[in-house]
């Protein structure tokens, strides 16, 4: 696939085949990941998969503050990705005092990039995936028991797509640049 194609042609999908995906697939994906840019490359993105439809459902039903739109794409995804990140790293000195004004914010936007490098993967590998913000951080942290050290940034869910959505409107690059 064309790199341009790639990131022209990705869209987020909420509608998922049934069909399961191969571990190896998401290794690869996650490999891919592993190559986004990183605050003196600390690399503090984790990706945690959950298959299991019993966890998959309380998720959806208990930790979403009531947000049913995230509910119905959960419920019908093979597979949900938590994006973690391993805490006290990323805009840190090794003093542990922050090394700029924008404080732990570093840690997010570390998050983020390996987010949309994990989406663009994904696209490539013909699955389909949607970044999911609204959620209730503390219920899905205990419900799938994520390790101290880590933060959840975002949750992912992924699957082989059972829609194809038109082309999206997108600001023009006018509206976008500006040059001083
Ligand atoms: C940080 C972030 C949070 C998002 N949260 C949600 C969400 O909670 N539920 C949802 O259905 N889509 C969510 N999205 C997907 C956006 O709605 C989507 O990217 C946007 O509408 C543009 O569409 P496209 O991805 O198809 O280009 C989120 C995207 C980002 C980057």
């Amino acid at each position: 696939m064309e790199f341009l194609e790639c990131l022209k042609g990705r869209r987020s999908i909420r509608k998922f085949k049934d069909t399961k995906i191969d571990h190896e697939v998401f290794k690869r994906i996650v490999e891919n990941a592993s190559y986004s840019p990183s605050w003196k490359n600390s690399q503090t993105a984790r990706y945690i998969v959950v298959e299991d439809r019993v966890l998959l459902d309380k998720i959806a039903n208990d930790c979403l503050n009531g947000f049913t739109f995230n509910e119905k794409t959960i419920k019908q995804a093979p597979a949900l990705v938590l994006v973690t990140y391993v805490t006290g790293r990323c805009g840190y000195e090794k003093d542990g005092s922050f090394s700029t004004s924008k404080g732990d914010r570093w840690e997010m936007f570390d998050a983020g990039i390996a987010s949309q490098t994990f989406s663009l993967s994904a696209y490539y590998e013909g699955l389909g995936c949607v970044i999911l913000g609204v959620f209730n951080e503390e219920l899905v942290s205990e419900a799938v028991g994520i390790p101290k050290d880590q933060k959840l940034a975002a949750m992912i869910a992924i699957g082989y797509p059972d829609i194809k959505p038109d082309m999206r409107e997108h600001k023009t690059v006018e509206e976008l640049i500006s040059f001083k």
